[in-house]
């Protein structure tokens, strides 16, 4: 379907953008067969009324957790006369518990959700609704690390399976963060874990199939070449096989290719898209770690860029800061914001989670450099780094606790 601005434009480069963005759903999944045939299992049960095992689904970024689940979930509306009824949740949005509650009953009950009940209201009216005819409760919950208060939520929603005497809840969980599973209650951890299931990186033949389809209905015919495909498939993979930074980086290549009024996309247009994509990926990289993690890379950020009082180590080419010098300044930059300093070790973590992330590296010195220490050096360029962590970390009225729902009723208890 074209948009009303194709419409109005036409244009000579791109026959349907919306299949180039990546929140379009495709209606055939290539190379998930078997992660998809996994999830449908874990939904089985519920079109015959009985509670399946919790599934966790892990994988980085782009390699089709949500696309995967939301075609199964529509797989399973579509199946008429069954006990499953489904609420997708994408928990960037609806972050709390009591706004994932209110967004369950908005989804089956829609007239009792605007009226503004408290989370005691709404676990009872949900557990009432699934009891009275045996339903099961599937709940995706996608980005499920970004809930602020998760084990509750995962309490809520699994005690509703003792708390009645037919039906149920299952949860299915979506995330991409390494280190979630080590940041959870033991409990919820249990629960959340029954069964599991990692989506892995897409490699660069994949993405390249994958993108070659899009391209097809996207673009008009001849636009792309296959070198291009091919040059853009070699890029996602490098960045982690993120299928979603090969799609944007398609749609980038176009809208470049357009604004030059060029009859198609050149190897300089996906060349330069490329780098964008890359910017942004870093960029939404670092806006989204957690606070303490910013600080953190922000100390790196401010060693390495200072002068001669500091000691470094460089080869000439690279230069690496000692891991005790990185958490004193990290200390000093906590205190001076009026926020406490976490411990060392929560300290060794953050190093762990950036260098995973792809911000960082570090290594042990081995002996002979001040006994035995960690070295570390940052990987992307410190100046853009430090505008967008001065931007994001000292913009008054940015702070993230300001989005604090004003809503009434977030009883404790349930
Ligand atoms: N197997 C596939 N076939 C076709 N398109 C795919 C496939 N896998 C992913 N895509 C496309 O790649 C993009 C990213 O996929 P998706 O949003 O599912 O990733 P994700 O794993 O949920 O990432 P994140 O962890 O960042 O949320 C989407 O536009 C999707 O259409
Ligand atoms: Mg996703």
């Amino acid at each position: 379907m074209q948009t009303l601005n194709d419409l109005l434009v036409e244009s000579k480069i791109f026959a349907n953008r919306e299949v180039l963005s990546p929140h379009f759903t495709p209606q055939k999944l290539v190379f998930r067969e078997k992660e998809i045939n996994f999830i449908e299992r874990a939904l089985a049960p519920s079109l015959k009324g009985e509670r399946g095992r919790n599934l966790f689904v892990y994988g980085r970024t782009g390699t089709g957790k949500t696309t995967c689940t939301k075609y199964v979930i529509n797989e399973v509306n579509g199946i008429p006369n069954t006990h499953a009824r489904i609420s997708y949740v994408n928990c960037r949005v609806y972050n709390t518990r009591f706004r994932v509650l209110n967004k369950i009953i908005s989804d089956h009950m829609p007239t009792y959700a605007k009226r503004g009940y408290g989370t005691v209201d709404l676990y009872e009216k949900l557990a009432n609704w699934i009891e009275e005819d045996s339903k099961i409760l599937v709940v995706a919950l996608d980005e499920i690390d970004v809930v602020k208060d998760l084990d509750d939520l995962v309490y809520t929603l699994t005690r509703i399976n003792s708390d009645i005497r037919a039906g149920g809840v299952t949860l299915i969980g979506v995330s991409n963060k390494v280190s979630f599973k080590e940041e959870l209650d033991p409990r919820s951890l249990s629960t959340l874990y029954e069964s599991e299931l990692v989506f892995s990186p897409y490699y660069s033949n994949e993405i390249y199939a994958i993108i070659k389809e899009r391209a097809k209905d996207g673009f008009k015919p001849n636009i792309v070449s296959d070198e291009i495909l091919h040059y853009i498939a070699a890029a996602a993979a490098k960045e982690g096989g993120d299928a979603r930074f090969s799609l944007k980086v398609l749609s980038k290549a176009g809208e470049l290719a357009e604004e030059n009024a060029s009859d198609k996309v050149s190897m300089d247009d996906a060349e330069h898209a490329v780098k964008t994509a890359e910017n942004d990926v870093v960029y939404d990289l670092i806006v989204s770690l957690p606070e303490h993690q910013k600080l953190v890379l922000y100390s790196i950020v401010m060693l390495a860029e200072s002068g001669g009082s500091y000691k470094k180590l460089t080869d000439g080419v690279d230069t690496y800061l000692f891991s005790g010098e990185v958490y004193n300044r990290y200390k000093s930059i906590a205190e001076g914001l009026h926020k406490a300093p976490k411990s060392e070790r929560w300290y060794r973590n953050y190093i762990a989670e950036l260098e995973m992330q792809g911000l960082i590296v570090s290594f042990d010195s081995g002996k002979g450099i001040r006994g035995h220490t960690k070295l570390i050096k940052l990987l992307y360029p410190s100046k853009k780094t430090r505008a967008v962590l001065e931007k994001d970390l000292f913009s008054v009225g940015e702070q993230r606790k300001s989005d604090e729902p004003a809503t009434t009723g977030e009883d404790a208890g349930v």
